[in-house]
């Protein structure tokens, strides 16, 4: 599917399905960080005026999307509490060239693997999750996040060369493989 270089390990199913409330709370976190991360994209490219107007479109939608699963958490009395991180981000993030231009395409890449991850595993919560309810939830997000995932692929292939993008692309496919091959199936979105 999209750009992974490998599915989701199946022993996570289980763990996600026997742990929404934990699903959510982790999920209201990335919609949240999503949206930052887009922020942030403007605050280290204001130049970039492709990329600013983008950035502003994407951040208001995962607002969006932050305000739908927060909806969910207050239907099911449940408090948002502090973000536990994620070792899948941050494991990305060391893989960022420390200069430009190149830091600008693998914050790109970094943005596109982190949405394309999501939608695989909004795909298989649209299959698995406990009731109808929930798994409409996710098939509504599943469609939206490989929207995210072609956006911010589209604007890399608007600042460099196309065949350096592919390049990057399978290089990133392949560092993001190895780090979800690692992950301990925990009840978090990437986890
Ligand atoms: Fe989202
Ligand atoms: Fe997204």
């Amino acid at each position: 599917m999209l750009c992974l270089a490998c599915p989701t390990n199946p022993e996570w199913i289980p763990v996600a399905v026997a742990n929404p409330d934990l699903i959510l709370l982790d999920h209201a976190h990335c919609e949240k960080k999503a949206a930052f991360f887009a922020l942030t994209m403007i605050n280290r490219y204001p130049n970039r005026t492709r990329l600013v107007r983008e950035m502003i479109d994407l951040a208001a939608e995962e607002l969006e999307h932050f305000t739908t699963v927060m909806n969910e958490l207050e239907k099911r009395n449940l408090t948002l509490g502090r973000d536990a991180g994620s070792d899948y981000a941050k494991a990305l993030h060391e893989h960022l060239h420390g200069t430009e231009p190149k830091r600008l395409l693998d914050f790109l890449m970094i943005g596109a693997f982190i949405e394309a991850r999501s939608c695989e595993r909004f795909s298989l919560l649209a299959k698995h999750a406990p009731t109808e309810e929930m798994r409409a939830l996710y098939r509504s997000l599943f469609e939206s996040e490989a929207g995210h995932y072609r956006l911010y692929t589209d604007i890399a292939r608007e600042y460099y060369p196309h065949e350096e993008v592919k390049q990057r692309l399978l290089e990133f496919g392949q560092i993001e493989a190895e780090i979800v091959k690692g992950l301990a199936n925990k009840p978090t979105m990437h986890g």
